[in-house]
């Protein structure tokens, strides 16, 4: 970043402090305030971060004002229509879009490590049946390093390589896996024929029984979905990732520590969630009475699959993930979708509506995926295990980013203290 040589200057207790501020390459000037509390004795306080960077970071980047969303410059919508997940991955993690051969090196290194160890497969039967495949998802990944030792060393740029690596490959296995033992059938294989999105495809849907030939339509809205939810800068999950790595832990615990935040109704969880209040509105004629409770202060119920932190204009990810749904949806012969139709009504009436105008809540990446992937044939537990699989290649380069700055330290927030002071203890014989 580059230090603007403007300062900030902030008067308190009679004493002025110049603070620097630093210029991004796109997005708000940031006050750096890293010398604040040993100048001026005082914290900054913002729970949510909402006004806080957490970190510089070169991988991507949201204009939530013009609802644009860039990965290494390169707009989300150009990427979801000409290039495909592991080029996007590429990106992601290298920085730049790679050449004919580097794709290739790079899609073969992935495919070489699709399978996960088979001892691994004794932690799946582990779990009972109905469990949730976020849950199976989270201590599997998290059981890695107790399988792939020899990629755990964070400061062997080889074996952070090979982790990188391992992550982004053995996830659609392990997704797979988790839904496969959740509905009690044996577990897929990966081919090393198939692409990324048909082996992910092949491997839920397959059957020993019979061959099960990919839908090429499907792989490409599955690969799309992978790419839409890619990376999205410092987001909840993210920074869960970030902060585990801070302390040195390995890659597969920082990754497992994603997964578990990003699982929550608020995040991740959303696209689940969003289907489920989809099914329970039902009909269009119920649509008013479920917009006027997510108005309602005095009901907990939201809209999910609206609103976000960063965008106050359209979520760029959803205008093209509500495209891939009329087409795939179209091609299942099955464009009448009855909560299709209710998402496109709540969609039309909730963006007339004053509160969500004023508000600025639009429809984010979880409001029509949810769709796409229910007519795909996937169950609702199985979407947020999809938004993991499709963000772990985000969270390993944000991770890798992190580890490469030597400046790097151990994330440690301070509070604002509301408790008790110092006071002493008292014998139960005198409370
Ligand atoms: C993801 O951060 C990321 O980048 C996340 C993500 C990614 O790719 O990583 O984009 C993925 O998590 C998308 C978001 C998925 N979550 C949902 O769809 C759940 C429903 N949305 C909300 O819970 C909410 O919009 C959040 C959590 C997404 C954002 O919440 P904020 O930024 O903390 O905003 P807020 O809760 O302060 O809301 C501002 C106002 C509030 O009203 P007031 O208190 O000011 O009167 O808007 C209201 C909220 O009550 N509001 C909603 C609403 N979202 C916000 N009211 C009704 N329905 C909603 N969905």
């Amino acid at each position: 970043m580059k230090d603007t040589l403007k300062t900030a200057t902030l008067t308190l207790n009679g004493q002025t402090y110049e603070l620097p501020v630093l210029s991004p390459t796109a997005g708000p000037d940031v006050i750096d305030i890293r010398k604040l509390y040993a100048q001026a004795g005082v914290f900054t306080y913002d729970p949510g971060f909402t006004s806080t960077a957490s970190c510089d970071s070169t991988i991507t980047f949201i204009d939530g004002d013009k609802g644009e969303l860039l990965h290494r410059g390169y707009p989300i919508d150009q990427l979801a229509e000409k290039s495909h997940y592991l080029e996007v991955c590429y990106l992601l993690l290298y920085g730049e879009l790679p050449t004919a051969a580097q794709l290739e090196d790079f899609e073969t290194r992935v495919t070489r490590h699709t399978m996960v160890h088979e001892q691994m497969q004794n932690f799946f039967r582990g779990f009972r049946r109905d469990a949730h495949p976020m849950a199976i998802i989270v201590g599997v990944v998290g059981a890695m390093s107790a399988f792939y030792h020899d990629s755990t060393d964070i400061n062997d740029p080889w074996q952070r390589e090979v982790a990188s690596i391992r992550m982004i490959a053995k996830m659609p296995t392990i997704c797979a896996w988790a839904y496969k033992y959740s509905i009690g059938q044996p577990f897929v294989y990966p081919r090393n024929d198939l692409d990324y999105a048909s082996n992910f495809l092949r491997m839920c849907f397959a059957v020993p029984a019979e061959e099960y030939e990919v839908n090429p339509i499907l792989a490409r809205a599955m690969d799309r979905i992978f790419t839409l939810h890619a990376d999205h800068e410092q987001n909840a999950s993210t920074s869960t990732v970030r902060l585990a790595s801070s302390s040195g832990a390995n890659p597969f615990a920082c990754i497992a520590a994603g997964i578990a935040c990003l699982w929550g109704p608020a995040h991740g969880g959303a696209n689940q969630a969003c289907l489920e209040m989809l099914r329970e509105i039902g009909t269009v004629d119920r649509i008013p009475e479920y917009i006027e409770r997510a108005k309602d202060k005095n009901d907990p119920f939201r809209l999910m699959g609206f609103g976000h932190r960063v965008y106050k204009n359209f979520d760029p990810r959803a205008k093209v993930m509500k495209q891939s749904a009329d087409e795939v949806l179209e091609l299942l012969g099955i464009e009448d979708n009855p909560t299709l139709q209710v998402a496109k009504e709540l969609e039309k009436q909730a963006l007339s509506d004053p509160y969500f105008i004023e508000k600025k809540l639009f429809p984010n990446v979880d409001f029509y995926s949810g769709i796409i992937l229910e007519a795909m044939g996937f169950p609702t537990s199985m979407f947020t295990p999809i938004f993991a699989l499709s963000r772990t290649v985000g969270w390993i380069s944000q991770w890798k980013e992190q580890l490469s700055d030597p400046a790097h330290k151990i994330g440690r927030p301070r509070q604002l203290y509301l408790g008790e002071t110092r006071r002493d203890y008292v014998d139960i014989e005198n409370r």
